[in-house]
C-alpha cells in the first residue's frame, strides 16, 4: 500500500505524547511545513560531529580545521545538491527569511513578486529597509497558472526588473509554479529569477542550472536539519557588488579605524562565528535525500496529499484551499477552513483530545489568504518523509469526530487562545508552561 510505512527514519517517528484525558498516543505530525523533524541520519551525524566542534575559519587546532572542513565541503554538497553553477556562491544564513533579506539588500533594481507569497518572500521587497530606491512591484497572481504567466510576462515588459522572485510551492496550497517557464519568461525580458524554496525543497529536486533559476534560498529546519542553518545560493555578481549583509570578522580584509577592505565571495556576507552544526546537519540531510529515489519519493507524499485532500473533501462543511486549479504536482501541503469552526479550537482540541499536531493560523500569508476570502485562521496539515497513511487516518477521524460532535473537552479562550480546562498533561522540567504568554507571537495571526 503506498505511504503505509516512512520513507526514512525521523527523530521522534514513534514519539508518544500526553492527551488531555490522561492517557497517551503516538504523536501525529502533521506539521512538517512549518518544522520538519530530524532525519535519523542527522541526529547520528551531529552526534558525530559535536566531540570535533570548534572554531570555523579562526584556529590553528586539530578539531578547529575538522570543523573548518565539515563547513565548507558542506558548501559543495548544498551546491551540489540544487545543481549550482561553477561561479554560483552558497552563503550560509539562519534561515530562508535571512536568505530573501541578504538577497534584497543586493539587488540593483526593481524586483517583482507575486501577491501570493509567505511574507518572507513579501516584506524584503514592498516594505525595504535601507534601500528606498529598489522598488518591489507586485503582479496580482490569475486564476490560472498561464494567466498568472502572462501577467507576469506584462509587468516584465512594461518596465524593467532586474528580478522576478516567486515561491516554489506555495505553503499554504502546495502548489507549485513552472519555474523553467518561469526563467525563460524572466531572462527574454533581461531579468532575473530567484526561487524560494522553503517548501519545495524538503519535497522536490531542483537544478539551478538546469531549471534557470538564478537564486535559491531555503532553511534547514523545514528540510530535515533543525539547527539553524538556511542557505542562499546564487550568481555571484550581484553578492559580490552588494554591501556586506552583517559586518564583522570573517567578511574583511583590512581593518582600519577609518575604513574596511571587504571580501567579496560568501565570506563577504557571513561576518561572525557561523554555525557548522546547522551546516553539517544540513548537507548530511540533502546528501541522505539525494539517495531517494525521485518517483518513490514523490508517490509517497502525492499518496499522502491525495489521501488528505479527497478526505478532507468528503468532509462536511470543509473547504481546501487552493489558488490554482490547474497547478499541477503538489506538494504535501494541505490547508482548509471548516464553516462555522474556530480553527484554533480545532487545532487545540485535535493536540489535547488526539495528539496530532498542526498549524492554525494565517500562515505568514495573509495577502493569500485575503484573496481567498479567507477572514479567520485555517488549519495546515503537511506531510514529508517520515509521514505515513496512518497519520493522515487518524486526523480524518478525529475531524470527523470533532464535526459530528463537537470537543469531547471543556476549552476556555484565556488571552485569545483557546486552551484545555483542567490541563495535566505532563510536560519536560526544561519546557515549563508559558502562563498567559504562550509563546504565540508573528505567524500565529
Ligand atoms: C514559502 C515559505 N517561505 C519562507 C518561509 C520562511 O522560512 P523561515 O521561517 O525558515 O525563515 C516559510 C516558512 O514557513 C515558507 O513556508
Amino acid at each position: 500500500m503506498p505511504a503505509a510505512a516512512p520513507l526514512l527514519p525521523v527523530i521522534g517517528g514513534e514519539l508518544r505524547v500526553p492527551l488531555i484525558d490522561g492517557s497517551d498516543a503516538r504523536y501525529v505530525n502533521l506539521d512538517y511545513a512549518a518544522s520538519s523533524p530530524a532525519l535519523a541520519v542527522v541526529a547520528q551525524h551531529v552526534t558525530e560531529v559535536l566531540p570535533l566542534y570548534a572554531s570555523v575559519h579562526r584556529g590553528a587546532g586539530y578539531a578547529s580545521q575538522i570543523s573548518t572542513a565539515a563547513y565548507e565541503h558542506a558548501r559543495r554538497t548544498v551546491g551540489d545538491f540544487v545543481g549550482a553553477r561553477q561561479d554560483d556562491l552558497v552563503i550560509f544564513t539562519r534561515n530562508t527569511t535571512d536568505s530573501l533579506n541578504l538577497l534584497a539588500s543586493v539587488v540593483p533594481g526593481d524586483t517583482v513578486v507575486l501577491d501570493i507569497e509567505h511574507h518572507a518572500n513579501l516584506l524584503p521587497w514592498i516594505a525595504p529597509h535601507g534601500h528606498e530606491n529598489r522598488t518591489g512591484r507586485i503582479v496580482m497572481a490569475g486564476a490560472m497558472i498561464e494567466e498568472t504567466l502572462s501577467r507576469v510576462d506584462a509587468e516584465l515588459a512594461a518596465a524593467p526588473a532586474a528580478l522576478l522572485t516567486v515561491t516554489g510551492a506555495s505553503n499554504v496550497t502546495g502548489e507549485t509554479l513552472p519555474l523553467r517557464r518561469l526563467a525563460s519568461i524572466a531572462h527574454r525580458r533581461g531579468t532575473r529569477l530567484a526561487v524560494d524554496g522553503a517548501q519545495l525543497i524538503p519535497h522536490r529536486r531542483l537544478s539551478l542550472a538546469l531549471d534557470g533559476v538564478d537564486y535559491l534560498a531555503f532553511s534547514g529546519h523545514k528540510t530535515y536539519a533543525p539547527f539553524g542553518a538556511g542557505v542562499l545560493v546564487g550568481r555571484r555578481d550581484w553578492l559580490d557588488a552588494g554591501e556586506p549583509y552583517l559586518r564583522g570578522g570573517g567578511a574583511v580584509t583590512r581593518v582600519t579605524l577609518d575604513e574596511a577592505g571587504w571580501r567579496t565571495g560568501s565570506a563577504r556576507h557571513e561576518a561572525g562565528s557561523p554555525n557548522v552544526i546547522g551546516v553539517a546537519a544540513l548537507a548530511r540531510a540533502l546528501q541522505e535525500l539525494a539517495t531517494l529515489d525521485v518517483a518513490a519519493w514523490m508517490g509517497h507524499e502525492a499518496a499522502l496529499r491525495e489521501q488528505l485532500v479527497s478526505g478532507l473533501s468528503d468532509l462536511p462543511s470543509v473547504r481546501v484551499l487552493r489558488v490554482f486549479p490547474d497547478s499541477t504536482e503538489p506538494v504535501g501541503v494541505v490547508s482548509f477552513s471548516v464553516d462555522g469552526v474556530d480553527s484554533r479550537l480545532l487545532a487545540t482540541a485535535l493536540s489535547a483530545e488526539w495528539g496530532i499536531g498542526v498549524r492554525d493560523g494565517k500562515f505568514c500569508s495573509h495577502p493569500l489568504l485575503e484573496r481567498l476570502g479567507i477572514t479567520e485562521p485555517a488549519v495546515r496539515a503537511s506531510v514529508g518523509v517520515g509521514s505515513r497513511r496512518a497519520d493522515v487516518d487518524v486526523l480524518l477521524e478525529a475531524l470527523g469526530r470533532f464535526l459530528a460532535e463537537g470537543p469531547a473537552w471543556q476549552y476556555e479562550l484565556v488571552g485569545g487562545h483557546w486552551v484545555a480546562a483542567e490541563d495535566h498533561r505532563p510536560r519536560p522540567g526544561w519546557a515549563p508552561e508559558l502562563g498567559d504568554d504562550r509563546g504565540y507571537y508573528g505567524c500565529a495571526v
